[in-house]
C-alpha cells in the first residue's frame, strides 16, 4: 500500500467494547427515532419538554453567583474565577447537593464525599473504573439492567453477572447465590448495582423490609451496593417515598449515584456520586473513596463544567435545596401520564389477554409482555408500518436470548400521544400475533 494512502484501522484493533452490541444500544434507538421522526415515541426516558424554560438557566446562574458572593464571601473576581475557570475536580455545588440530600432524603453526608460528575453516566464510569482492580473482579447487577451501566462496565473490562430482579425488585436469595457462585469460581464480586425506586427499565420498587434485608446481606457477604436513583422523586399520586438505601445505610456499604437530568435539566449534564467509604492509602493515611474517584475524574473530564454546575446550583438554591418542591409540576404530569397509559393498556388488552404489563408505583416506565419475541427488527417494523416507538427489553439483558417484552415510557409525551401510541401498539400486537402463530422459543421474561 502506498505511504500516501489514508490510514485504515480495523475495529478488531480497537478496544473490544467498541464493537459490542451494548455500546450500540443508545445509538440504535436514536437512529430509529431519527429515521422515523413522526412516529409516536413511547421509547425515550427523557423528561417532559413543556417544562423547559429558556429564562431559567440564566436566572439560576445569577442565583448561584450571588450565593458565591453573598453566602460564601467570594470577591466578585473570585466568583468569576469559580464560574469561568478550570475548577475543583470534585465540583463546586457539592455542598448544595449534600444539603439537598439532607432536605429531601434525610441523608446526611460529608460534602467532601460528593463528586459532581458529567451526568450520572460519568459517575458510573468512575465507580466501576475504581472497583475494577484486576481480572478476577466482577460486578453483580440486578436484571434487567440499565444499559448505560452495562456499557460503562464493558469500557473498564468488568464482567457483569446478572442477579434476578423479579417482582420484588431484587431476589435476595439469588443475590446471595450469585455472590457465592462467583467466589467459588475464583472471582471477586465487588458490588451489586441496584435501582430501588421505579427502576429503569422494570418500573419495580423494592419494599422497605427488603431494603433493610439487602443492606444486611451486603454486610454479611461483604459487598458494596451501587444505588442508582434518577427517578426516586416521581412517585405516582399521593404515594409516599421510601427511604433510599443510602438513607438506611449505617455501614457505608452504599455508593449513591444521583442525576439532575430528570429533576432539573438533562442538557446541563450534571450528576454526582456520594462515595463516603474510607480508603486506606499505602502510607497508612485514610481518605474517602470520593478522593480516589476524583483522581480518576481528573484524567477523564478534569472537572464538570462549572457553568453547568452553577445552573444546577441556582436551581437548588431557588427551592431551598428541595427538588421535591422544585418538581411538583413534573410529578403531576408523570402521574397523569402513568395512569393514562395503564388505563389505556387495560382498555386495549382486556383480561384474559396474552398481553400483560407491570403496574409501577411511580417513575417513567412500564414493561409490557407480549406473546412473541421482541427484537430490533420488530422495532423497525413498528416504526415503519405502525408509527410507534418503544424499547425492546432485550437491550436490558446481556445474554442475547429472545425476550418477549418491551418497555414503554410515559415521560416525554402528552395523554393524546399516549392514546395514539397505544392504538398503534395494539395494531402491531395484532399483526405480530398473527404473523408468529406457533413459535417454540417460549422463553419469557
Ligand atoms: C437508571 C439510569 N441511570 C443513569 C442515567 C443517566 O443519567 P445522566 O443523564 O445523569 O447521565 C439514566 C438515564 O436515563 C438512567 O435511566
Amino acid at each position: 500500500m502506498s505511504v500516501n494512502a489514508p490510514v485504515e484501522l480495523t475495529v478488531a484493533d480497537l478496544h473490544p467494547a467498541v464493537d459490542d452490541p451494548v455500546l450500540n444500544s443508545m445509538n440504535f434507538l436514536n437512529e430509529v427515532a431519527g429515521r422515523w421522526p413522526d412516529a409516536v415515541s413511547l421509547a425515550a426516558g427523557r423528561p417532559y419538554e413543556e417544562f423547559f424554560d429558556d429564562d431559567a438557566p440564566r436566572r439560576w446562574l445569577q442565583r448561584f453567583r450571588r450565593h458565591l458572593v453573598e453566602d460564601l464571601g467570594q470577591h466578585p473576581a473570585q466568583a468569576n474565577r469559580t464560574l469561568f475557570q478550570y475548577g475543583r475536580t470534585k465540583g463546586i455545588v457539592h455542598h448544595l447537593i449534600a444539603r439537598n440530600l439532607a432536605v429531601d432524603e434525610e441523608t446526611h453526608v460529608d460534602p467532601e464525599a460528593v463528586v459532581v460528575t458529567v451526568g450520572c453516566q460519568e459517575a458510573m464510569f468512575l465507580v466501576l473504573r475504581a472497583l475494577r482492580a484486576g481480572p478476577r473482579d466482577v460486578l453483580l447487577a440486578v436484571a434487567p439492567t440499565y444499559v448505560g451501566l452495562t456499557g460503562a462496565a464493558r469500557l473498564v473490562d468488568l464482567p457483569v453477572r446478572p442477579v434476578a430482579g423479579g417482582p420484588a425488585g431484587v431476589d435476595l436469595a439469588d443475590l446471595r447465590a450469585q455472590t457465592r457462585h462467583a467466589r467459588a469460581a475464583g472471582l471477586r464480586p465487588r458490588a451489586c448495582y441496584v435501582m430501588p425506586d421505579f427502576a429503569n427499565p422494570s418500573g419495580v420498587s423494592i419494599s422497605l423490609a427488603d431494603r433493610r434485608r439487602l443492606l444486611d446481606l451486603a454486610a454479611e457477604e461483604e459487598l458494596l451496593l451501587v444505588e442508582d436513583n434518577p427517578y426516586g422523586l416521581f412517585p405516582a399520586g399521593e404515594q409516599g417515598r421510601l427511604p433510599t438505601l443510602k438513607a438506611l445505610d449505617t455501614r457505608r456499604r452504599v455508593v449513591y449515584l444521583g442525576s439532575f437530568a430528570k429533576t432539573v435539566l438533562p442538557g446541563a449534564r450534571v450528576g454526582y456520586v456520594v462515595a463516603d467509604q474510607r480508603v486506606a492509602e499505602a502510607d497508612g493515611s485514610v481518605g474517602l473513596l470520593a478522593d480516589q474517584l476524583a483522581r480518576i475524574k481528573s484524567m477523564v473530564t478534569v472537572n464538570t463544567a462549572p457553568l453547568a454546575q452553577a445552573v444546577i446550583g441556582g436551581a437548588l438554591l431557588e427551592h431551598d435545596c428541595s427538588l421535591v418542591t422544585a418538581t411538583v409540576r413534573q410529578r403531576a404530569a408523570y402521574t397523569r401520564n402513568l395512569r393514562h397509559l395503564l388505563a389505556g393498556l387495560a382498555r386495549r388488552f382486556p383480561a384474559p389477554s396474552p398481553v400483560t404489563w407491570t403496574v409501577p408505583a411511580g417513575g417513567f416506565f412500564v414493561v409490557v409482555s407480549v406473546p412473541f419475541p421482541v427484537d430490533d427488527a420488530l422495532l423497525r417494523r413498528s416504526a415503519e408500518r405502525h408509527g410507534v416507538l418503544w424499547t425492546p427489553m432485550a437491550h436490558f439483558y446481556d445474554d442475547g436470548t429472545p425476550v418477549r417484552a418491551l418497555r414503554l415510557s410515559v415521560s416525554a409525551v402528552t395523554p393524546e400521544q399516549i392514546d395514539l401510541g397505544l392504538d398503534r401498539l395494539a395494531a402491531l400486537v395484532a399483526d405480530e400475533s398473527r404473523r408468529t402463530a406457533a413459535p417454540d422459543d417460549r422463553r419469557t421474561r
